[in-house]
């Protein structure tokens, strides 16, 4: 869908949400407020994005900087028509449709955009304002209407008693054709608020004789405004919701869904069986038939099918299936775990290869390494990979047999079938089929009493 261009407004101080951080960069489920709304506007192809930043404009601009997106500049926040005057120069001699929207609504689904601009397009209207039906109204604009005909919109502030009674509320998006600009130059700070209201457009547009229109939505919970952090909280509550479902739908077992957090974006195969108390951050996929028990937080992670992890810390790794994690381990970033690989309690794994059936059971550290096949690392083994500079590799080759408490001073290379014995600090290289012994050999003395 082209011909239309889109404005989103935040530079607003956020005074509500309390914080040193912009409020659109304030994150839900893990992307900045502002990013939810940039991916649905994006989705529809506009031919341009603006953005109005003003209040903490250096840290938004640092992560809007290489997107594909104009910025504009609003230097004293006086309200939301003098933010959107601010995108004017960008337009000048444009004529498609212009979608304005808040960036503190990032629920809100491109097929919703997309409707309100077709009813904008059908109606021929000046604007086209995006409105829902909610059970509390409160601190929304509402929907003033003469004759059932849209008339104005009164902010929470301005409403008399009987305006405050309407449930129908102003979403904050709108669609509006090129007499926008002149509409905006007529806005007066003449409210409680004493600012430029980019509502007052509509009643503008009207009085000069211009169509206005509505397009009502059902769903409320798309145009929710987060404007503190009670609304943020609720937001993550809304999209963990219906993810939830989604996956109770497709198969998948949640023993107790108050208890458990999933980010919208998981990937979780049927008859996998999440714990109370697992939380699964962005970036998951699951295989089916897995096991999550809790307290066990997942991220940035792929997870093969039959797998189970209990009461672990999982973030970037690469998990085959069948593969059994935990309870207390810690499997860190480029983790590859190949099939029936176990990783036992109070183990770290980081950027490792372990190769089938192998086994880290017991408080070890396996980093920067490479394990064979069938190998078995005893209780207690550390892999010393680094001098205080530099980062060194072990490579431990298939059906090795590691003892207890064994520490490889990295860099250093294991064969294949090899056994080290307990307590060994392993300096040297290891051919295939040795037996390794690096320790002090046991005394006997006599014992002064
Ligand atoms: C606004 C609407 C209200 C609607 C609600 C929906 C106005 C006057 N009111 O209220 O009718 O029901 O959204 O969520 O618009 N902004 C600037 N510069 C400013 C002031 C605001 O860029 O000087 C931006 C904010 O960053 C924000 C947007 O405009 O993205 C709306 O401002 P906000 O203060 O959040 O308005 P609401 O009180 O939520
Ligand atoms: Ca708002």
């Amino acid at each position: 869908m082209r011909n239309f261009s889109a404005v989103i407004l935040a530079a607003g101080a956020g005074v509500r949400i309390n914080s040193s951080i912009p409020k659109v960069m304030h994150k839900l489920s893990g992307k900045p407020l502002l990013e939810w709304v940039i991916k649905a506007v994006s989705f529809l192809k506009p031919d341009d994005i603006v953005v109005v930043l003003g209040h903490g404009a250096g840290t938004v601009e640092k992560y809007l900087s290489g997107k594909n997106i104009k910025i504009v500049y609003q230097e004293k926040q006086l309200g939301s028509a003098h933010a959107l005057m601010q995108a004017e120069k960008v337009f000048e001699n444009y004529k498609g449709k212009i979608l304005v929207i808040s960036g503190d609504v990032p629920l809100i689904k491109p097929s919703t955009l997309s409707t309100l601009i077709k009813n904008n397009k059908e109606t021929g209207a000046s604007v086209t304002v995006l409105v829902a039906e909610v059970k509390d109204p409160f601190g929304y604009g509402r929907i003033v209407k003469n004759n059932g005909l849209l008339e104005k919109i009164v902010e929470e502030k301005d409403a008399t008693y009987v305006e405050k009674q309407i449930k129908q509320i102003n979403s904050g998006i709108y669609c509006f054709d090129k007499n926008l600009w002149e509409a905006l130059s007529k806005v007066k700070p003449n409210n409680a608020k004493k600012e430029y209201y980019i509502t007052d457009t509509v009643a503008i547009l009207k009085e000069s004789g211009k169509k206005v229109s509505l397009t009502a939505i059902k769903d409320d919970y798309e145009i929710k405004g987060i404007n503190n952090r009670t609304e943020l909280s609720q937001a993550e509550r809304i999209l963990k919701d219906k993810k939830v479902k989604e996956l109770l739908d497709n198969g998948v077992s949640i023993i107790d869904v108050n208890n458990v957090y999933i980010s919208y974006d998981a990937k979780i195969g049927r008859d996998t069986v999440i714990y109370p108390g697992v939380f699964i951050d962005t970036g998951v996929s699951r295989g089916k038939g897995c096991i999550i028990k809790g307290t066990s937080y997942i991220t940035n992670s792929k997870i093969g099918d039959e797998s189970v992890i209990s009461y672990s810390y999982v973030d970037g790794a690469f998990v085959s299936k069948k593969v059994k994690i935990g309870p207390f381990s810690h499997i860190r970033p480029e983790s590859v775990l190949k099939e029936n690989v176990k990783i036992g309690n109070f183990s770290e794994t980081k950027k490792v290869l372990i190769e089938k059936n192998s086994k880290v059971n017991h408080l070890s550290y396996i980093g920067d390494a490479k394990l064979g096949k069938d190998v078995n690392i005893g209780a207690g083994t550390i892999t010393c990979n680094y001098d205080g500079v530099k980062k060194h590799r072990t490579i431990i080759g298939a059906k090795s047999f590691v003892g207890s408490n064994v520490n490889f001073i990295a860099p250093v290379k294991i064969g294949q079938g090899v056994l080290v014995a307990a307590g060994s600090t392993i300096t040297h290289d290891v051919p295939s089929g040795k037996l390794a012994i690096a320790r002090a050999k046991q005394e006997l003395k006599c014992r002064k009493i």
